[in-house]
């Protein structure tokens, strides 16, 4: 279908950063639309903020590029900032400044006048509910609290983009619904990059999701797709009474087959067949057994959940049976 949607708010092309010889990303691309509330998965140390600090222009790529509104991250860094609003994993909040103060301050770096600035401070502490702790001092609020002052500031500017790190990382539960709420709540005005390790966040937030995992990109899709795409087709398990050797290999010759396992031995022996996205091979495995003239005691899909699939898309090679 032709796409007559406006240009991507974010545009990311083959972006790639080594740390000395150490590769933290590569090759990684993506784009986000406007308004859209992208969720950016990955274990610890999958270079997710990494590629965020590439996007809010605190340091270069190695090589490949990026783009916000239009505007060059490193060509155009300023620009591009100005069109960001930025969660760091660890936000740099004045703990002896009051809610207000802090900002204020915020604001005035920015270039807000005055009045811009009472007006937006107190519009910002009322998206965020903080309306309750707007004279405390930043250093007496909870760490969920403080969470929502360090979004109040990325959002303080009306910027086009949020790129949120971790957002919800280390604050109780309560108020981890109500940070996803707020950020849910941002999608549609803003467009919205939010990374986690957390499986469950991005099927709640997220209308599409990247997951990444050692510095690459393993998937891009909807969190729906992710698990429709693998339910029921991926994996297959059976019984076959067969030798072994033989069922081995002409399970492995069907197309589209990726891996072939088996538990057991003897007369019957269980066999799990995985595939590539989308095939099913069901029908053919049938055939092919009946063919050979071999027993098919049990042929099961295997359903996957969403974590299952993030498992099995970040899990070693060596993890593999
Ligand atoms: N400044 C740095 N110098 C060297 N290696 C780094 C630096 N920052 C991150 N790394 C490494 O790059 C990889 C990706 O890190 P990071 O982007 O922080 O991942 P994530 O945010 O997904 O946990 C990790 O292996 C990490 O140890
Ligand atoms: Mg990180």
């Amino acid at each position: 279908m032709q796409e007559t949607a406006a240009p991507p708010m974010i545009e990311v092309r083959d972006l790639t950063k080594y740390y000395g010889d150490f590769p933290a990303i590569e090759g990684i691309s993506f784009t986000v639309n406007k308004g859209e509330v992208l969720g950016f998965l990955g274990p610890n140390a999958a270079g997710k903020t990494t590629t965020m600090r590439i996007l809010t222009g605190f340091m270069p790529p190695t090589s490949g590029s990026a783009s916000i509104a239009g505007y060059d991250v490193v060509d155009d860094s300023l620009d591009a900032r100005r069109h960001i609003g930025y969660l760091p994993e660890t936000v740099p909040l004045y703990t002896e400044m009051t809610v207000e103060d802090y900002l204020d301050f915020m604001g005035a770096i920015r270039g807000m006048s005055r009045r811009q600035r009472r007006l937006r401070v107190s519009e910002v502490i009322g998206i965020c509910h903080l309306e309750e702790y707007q004279s405390s001092l930043i250093g007496k609020l909870s760490k969920g609290f403080r969470q929502r002052v360090g979004i109040a500031q990325a959002i303080l500017h009306e910027p086009d983009v949020l790129i949120l790190d971790e957002p919800t990382i280390g604050i109780d539960p309560i108020q981890v619904v109500e940070t996803r709420n707020l950020i849910k709540s941002f999608g549609g005005e803003h467009t919205v990059i939010l990374s986690t390790h957390i499986l469950p966040e991005v099927s709640m937030v997220c209308e599409r999701v990247i997951i990444i995992h050692e510095g690459r990109v393993v998937a891009i899709d909807r969190p729906g797709n992710l698990s429709e795409r693998l339910r029921g087709t991926e994996r297959i398990e059976m019984d076959i009474r067969g030798p072994v050797a033989q069922v081995m290999t002409a399970l492995r010759n069907i197309r589209g087959v990726r891996e072939v396992t088996r538990t057991g031995s003897g007369d019957v022996v269980s066999y799990n067949v995985e595939s590539v996205h989308g095939a099913d091979l069901r029908e053919q495995i049938a055939t092919l057994v009946a063919q050979k003239g071999w027993g098919l005691l049990r042929l099961q899909p295997v359903y996957m959940s969403l974590e299952d699939i993030f498992l099995r898309l970040t899990a070693k090679e060596a993890d593999q049976p």
